[in-house]
């Protein structure tokens, strides 16, 4: 749940800072990223994926998605893997943190023809096609541009991944990418070829978020990998690709079952080689795009409590309402999925007996609930520190202003130093959009 530079023992520290220095710094709530496990995490994924395929390793593509911010690409660039932006503006991020654009890879469902032009203009690696519009659209801009342009083919593969609803994506009734099943995945095969400034690469899928089992993946790439052969097949020729997408589950309270990257990409190679052995097909080059996995644990919220209240429910047990400065505005992923969290007691030790609490934020909604049910200790008051662990992923990204709130700033902790990376909002921020 803790990123690696934190201790918790006493009173909570990041890379050697303490909580309440950083409070007093940086004001509370704010998301504090460790820089060093950041790192840590990008490449064990990209040592993984060398490890598992050697020369057949693609490239692990970080998800913008789950967080990005100028200096984080900055870092990813340096780590030397890839990164996956689905809008304009990750993709703007990623250039602006000079990511090349050769480590780029652009998806989306719905991208605007500017977008892909603006892709196709500053050269990015590929473009993950998700409908026949699509198909039309990227031609387009790609012999407009006068280049021909790497693709790879969205497939929804039929599997039902065990996840929460909103997150898992490649069952039939969504609507991301070419159902395998229907017909329309082969269809967009056949119209791709008959396209000369298109390239079709490989083919591309991701099942969802949070998935800790491998077996969904393995089916995957079963899928995946018979739609390959189909193609060698009929078109005496091998596509060169393959993009598994992400999807690496983390542990988020105690006793979650948390994704060791080289597990993980063992059994995936595992499942890839045996397929394509079925198949007689050369092991195409494979990639991955975690999101969760590497920002995930490496950043938690801190809060300062504001009001205590207890109240007496119709069973005649007690609970007690602790609020804190933020809430659903900076971590929506409780109200939007049931998500769950832990919290600890930031600023000092207490010996006081534990109370069943429930963590609530300071917007006007009574399902703004940052933790539902947690055992906290009975001598918390205003003013009091509370971090939540692993709130990195789509944490700060799903972040919104709900009742003017300005969102929190993002610091960076390493070495016992801490600097912003992302600057607080303030209230002229949230004027300034208004005519
Ligand atoms: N690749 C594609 C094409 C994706 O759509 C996603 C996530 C990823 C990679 C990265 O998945 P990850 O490794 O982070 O699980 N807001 C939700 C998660 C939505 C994920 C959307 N796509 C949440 O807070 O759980």
């Amino acid at each position: 749940m803790w990123s690696s530079s934190v201790t918790t023992g006493a009173e909570l520290s990041i890379a050697e800072v303490t909580a309440k220095s950083l409070a007093k710094e940086f004001g509370t709530p704010t998301f504090f990223i460790d820089e060093v496990d950041f790192r840590e995490r990008a490449l064990a994924w990209d040592i993984a994926l060398k490890d598992a395929f050697g020369e057949n390793a693609g490239t692990v593509y970080f998800a913008a998605k789950a967080f990005i911010c100028t200096e984080v690409a900055r870092w990813i660039k340096d780590v030397g893997i890839g990164i996956d932006v689905c809008t304009g503006g990750e993709l703007a991020v990623a250039l602006a943190g000079g990511i090349d654009p050769k480590k780029i890879e652009l998806h989306g469902n719905n991208k605007s023809v500017a977008e892909i032009e603006k892709a196709v203009q500053v050269g990015v690696n590929s473009i993950v096609i998700d409908s026949l519009y699509e198909i039309e659209r990227v031609a387009t801009a790609a012999a407009k541009a006068g280049i021909v342009q790497q693709v790879l083919l969205r497939l929804t593969p039929g599997i039902q991944a065990h996840t929460h609803e909103s997150i898992a994506t490649a069952h039939e009734d969504v609507k991301f990418g070419f159902s395998i099943a229907s017909g329309a995945a082969w269809s967009a095969i056949t119209e791709v070829r008959k396209r000369p400034s298109l390239e079709l690469r490989g083919l591309h899928a991701h099942i969802g978020s949070q998935i800790v089992g491998y077996e969904s993946f393995e089916i995957l790439s079963e899928r995946l990998i018979a739609l390959l052969a189909r193609f060698r097949d009929e078109f005496n020729s091998e596509l060169p690709e393959l993009d598994l997408g992400g999807g690496y589950g983390i542990a988020y309270v105690l006793g979650d079952e948390t994704v060791i990257p080289a597990e993980a990409i063992n059994a995936l190679a595992a499942s890839v080689k045996q397929q394509c052995d079925f198949h007689n097909l050369k092991v195409p080059k494979v990639s991955i795009e975690p999101g969760r996995a590497i920002v995930g644990p490496t950043m938690f919220t801190l809060y300062e409590v504001g009001t205590v209240k207890d109240v007496t429910l119709e069973n005649g047990a007690h609970r007690r309402y602790i609020s804190v400065d933020g809430g659903m505005s900076d971590n929506i992923r409780p109200s939007l999925y049931d998500a769950e969290y832990t919290a600890i007691l930031a600023n000092r030790t207490s010996t006081a007996v534990l109370v069943s609490s429930r963590i609530v934020g300071k917007h006007c909604e009574t399902g703004d609930i940052v933790i539902r049910e947690i055992d906290l200790p009975d001598d918390i008051v205003p003013g009091d520190l509370l971090a939540v662990p692993a709130t990195g992923a789509y944490g700060r990204s799903m972040a919104s202003n709900y009742n003017h709130v300005p969102r929190p700033p993002v610091v960076a902790v390493k070495d016992g130093k801490a600097r912003v990376i992302v600057r607080r909002e303030t209230e002229a921020d949230l004027l300034g959009l208004d005519i």
